[in-house]
Order: C-alpha cells, then sequence, then structure tokens
C-alpha cells in the first residue's frame, strides 16, 4: 500500500489518469473529499506547496510537485521521475526598456520564491533586498514596489499584459515523481514498481 500526494488542481488529475491508464480503472476523488482510497494506493489532494512536506515527513509515500517548488522549499526528498508537466522557467523579470544591471546599488526583487532569489543573488555576490509576495507579483516594479521579479513564467502572457520582460531566466522546472527516502527503502518493491509503469507512459 503506497500513499500518494497530489496537488490539487490539473496535475492532480493528470496523474489519476496515468494511474487508471496503469491499472484500467478510473481513479477519482469524489466532490469536496481529500482522500481516496483503493486496494493499492491512497491518494492525498493537498496544496502545490504541501506535497514535498507530506512527503518529507512520510505522511505520504509518494508524490507529484514541481522541481521549482521543491528547489524552493529545500525539502530532501528523492526525485524519481520527471513527469515532463507543468513545464515552466523560474525567471528574473524587469519594466521593459529598464536595464538589466546588478551593479546599480540598493536593488529591490519581489518575489514569492525567496530562498531561490536569495541563492542566484548570492551565487553573484550582489546584495539585495528581497520583499516576499504571496501572488500577483507582476505588480511589484510597475508602482515601485521593486526594481525586479522574480517569478514563474509558463506561458508569457502575464508579464507581457503587465509591461514586463525576461531578463534572465533562473532555472527550468517541470513535475516530477518524488519519494520518501525511508519509504524508498522500505517499500522499495512497490515504490519501483509505480515508477516502472509510470515511466513506461511517460517515456515509452
Ligand atoms: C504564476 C506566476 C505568474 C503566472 C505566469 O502564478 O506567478 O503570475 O503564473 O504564467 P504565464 O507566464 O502563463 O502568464 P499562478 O497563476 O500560478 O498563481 P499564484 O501566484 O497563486 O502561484
Amino acid at each position: 500500500m503506497l500513499t500518494v500526494a497530489l496537488p490539487k488542481g490539473r496535475i492532480a488529475k493528470d496523474t489519476l489518469e496515468i494511474f487508471g491508464q496503469i491499472f484500467g480503472d478510473e481513479f477519482k476523488f469524489d466532490d469536496r473529499k481529500l482522500i481516496l482510497e483503493t486496494p493499492n494506493f491512497t491518494f492525498l489532494l493537498v496544496r502545490n506547496q504541501d506535497v514535498a512536506t507530506y512527503v518529507y515527513h512520510q505522511a505520504a509515500d509518494i508524490g507529484v510537485v514541481g522541481i521549482d517548488t521543491l528547489e524552493e522549499q529545500g525539502l530532501d526528498v528523492i526525485r524519481l521521475l520527471d513527469l515532463k508537466k507543468g513545464v515552466c522557467k523560474v525567471s528574473i523579470g524587469m519594466k521593459k526598456g529598464e536595464k538589466f544591471d546588478l551593479n546599480k546599488p540598493d536593488l529591490k526583487v519581489a518575489s514569492k520564491m525567496v530562498n531561490i532569489t536569495k541563492r542566484y543573488f548570492e551565487e553573484r555576490a550582489v546584495s539585495v533586498e528581497i520583499i516576499k509576495l504571496y501572488g500577483s507579483i507582476e505588480l511589484a516594479p510597475l508602482i515601485g514596489l521593486a526594481d525586479m521579479i522574480v517569478d514563474v513564467v509558463e506561458t508569457g502572457a502575464t508579464m507581457k499584459q503587465n509591461g514586463l520582460v525576461v531578463v534572465e531566466d533562473i532555472m527550468t522546472s517541470s513535475t516530477y515523481l518524488i519519494a520518501n527516502k525511508n519509504s524508498y527503502i522500505a517499500k522499495k518493491d512497490e515504490v519501483l514498481d509505480i515508477y516502472e509503469k509510470i515511466n513506461k507512459i511517460i517515456n515509452p
């Protein structure tokens, strides 16, 4: 029996479809239920940012989460397989026409991904003030809250429609199948079995 943490939304739906394909069954959460029990798996529906927490604490054996979220959280879990969904970039954005100059003093950077941001600027020995926001990050440069943002870019539409451009890409992300380190040992056969089955579908 494996417990699987899935992030609410499209990724959960896609992942359950893969499980359905593998086992020739339909896996679906009832209405507002957050737990789905089947003979071989218990599925948990959690917030995207909470998937790795469930897996890290072994409340779930495996899970599905974006590598950007995992990098930001820095939780020690096993990255089993790139599911090649939810592909996006974490990029630096600025108002169109403004110069990307890391030598400018007193730079302010707004982001919801403060750890990725901190690491990026530390590696370049640039001291910046990081302003933590929880959403609508693209607004910050427009009203002078920050000089630049570090944010997720998928289609690029949000930046474009708000007069921002990408000046640098920090990382590429996609969703990964992850596993708890102890579960990977204690339930190795089960974990590897589902890994192989999913791998066959993702990388036919
Ligand atoms: C993300 C991100 C951008 C947007 C980028 O936010 O913060 O605002 O998506 O997508 P695009 O390049 O396709 O326009 P999301 O909608 O995930 O909401 P969140 O701020 O609640 O994470």
